[in-house]
């Protein structure tokens, strides 16, 4: 049985693993354990509490947490991201707290930031286009400020850093929204990384948190309970009803990244596969497909590229969807194309897509 017909390229919500929406298929009829629909279950029910503990322990060891780590499970997306983090670490601060801008989403954090208090944009690449992401000696990195926030992956630029950013004294927060668990990253050098699930680990709906206890130990006790990480970690992320379809859904894909995959090494070196043939199709196109990011920055999740101008932009864009490859066209606040394989896209999949790519050029060439 093939559930799809195209092959989901888009910037997300991204493809999901095959495995996982057959298992999903029946558990909508019926989960036997519980003899209800998945879309009917109740959150109080000690079915789901085992689902969120699975979930937040399948987290914890893909990521190797250790026990001074909490994993929730939020709503809001990553949006509400950028105002819980400034919410509980910011308020009333006299030293700003650091932020990169290094991209679209990057730059959607910093005026939710200013509402909450002080911060300061130590580095920004939109003068140049969002093209490239900086060296650690361009960084004026303060040990005072509360905390430094950045964005592992612009997803619509397609800029991925390859490694952690800033001072050991000062907490980490990480955006990772479309590169959580796709590869190994660290997690324990940061203070606090959030991400929602529709890219790389399941549908729209969820957002993980993942926190360090001893980062919320100042934080405001007047927050409303929804927005505030220390209630939600008593709640177990149960605090009110919870997408209980999308953390289910989350849970059957970490439990394909470590037992199908083999964990997130083996994650990356696939990922580093499909990304690799891809920038090599641009690369040796001689010009015909022209990548938007720096060398050194390409992310291996987003792919941004443009063609000779918009019209043989649009030709490429009709073809490529009347083939069968959905959501190639790019951002709309940068236009151009862009190829997102998130971690279920298969290497056949992208394989297909660099033969659709050759053969275009090859038509129009001639
Ligand atoms: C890196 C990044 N951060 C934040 C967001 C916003 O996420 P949401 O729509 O879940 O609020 C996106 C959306 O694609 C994103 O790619």
């Amino acid at each position: 049985m093939k559930p799809q017909n195209s092959l989901n390229f888009s910037g997300g919500p991204g493809a999901l693993p095959e495995s996982v929406l057959l298992q999903v298929q029946q558990d909508i009829l019926e989960v036997p354990e519980v003899g209800l629909s998945l879309l009917g279950i109740s959150h109080r029910s000690d079915w789901f509490a085992a689902v969120i503990k699975e979930t937040e322990d399948n987290i914890r060891s893909l990521l190797g947490l250790g026990a001074d780590y909490h994993v929730l499970l939020l709503q809001g997306g990553a949006t509400q991201q950028f105002s819980m983090v400034p919410m509980t670490l910011l308020r009333g601060k006299k030293h700003p707290a650091q932020y990169l801008h290094t991209g679209y989403w990057s730059g959607k954090a910093l005026p939710q930031a200013r509402l909450e208090g002080p911060i300061d944009v130590i580095w920004s690449g939109e003068a140049s286009g969002f093209r490239h992401l900086p060296d650690d000696s361009e960084l004026a990195l303060s040990p005072d400020a509360p905390y430094l926030h950045y964005v592992s992956n612009e997803t619509v630029e397609g800029l991925q850093f390859n490694r952690v950013l800033g001072r050991d004294d000062v907490p980490r927060i990480c955006d990772m929204s479309s590169d959580f668990l796709s590869r190994p990253c660290e997690a324990e050098r940061f203070a606090l990384i959030y991400a929602h699930a529709q890219k790389n680990i399941g549908p729209a709906g969820v957002t993980v948190v993942v926190v360090k206890d001893d980062l919320l130990k100042d934080a405001p006790t007047n927050l409303p309970a929804f927005l505030d990480y220390r209630q939600q970690i008593q709640a177990h992320s149960n605090l009110n009803t919870p997408p209980v379809f999308a953390i289910y859904v989350t849970l059957l894909v970490t439990r394909w990244l470590k037992h199908d995959v083999g964990g997130l090494a083996q994650m990356d070196q696939i990922n580093q596969a499909k990304a690799a043939l891809l920038y090599q199709t641009i690369d040796q196109s001689g010009g015909f497909y022209v990548g938007h990011a720096a060398t050194p920055n390409r992310s291996l999740m987003n792919v941004a590229f443009t063609l000779r101008d918009p019209e043989l932009e649009k030709r490429f864009l009709a073809q490529a969807q009347a083939a069968g490859f959905y959501g190639l066209a790019g951002h709309r606040a940068l236009g151009g194309i862009r190829a997102s394989i998130y971690n279920a896209l298969s290497v056949s999949a992208v394989q297909t897509l660099t033969a659709f790519m050759q053969d275009f050029q090859h038509r129009t060439s001639h």
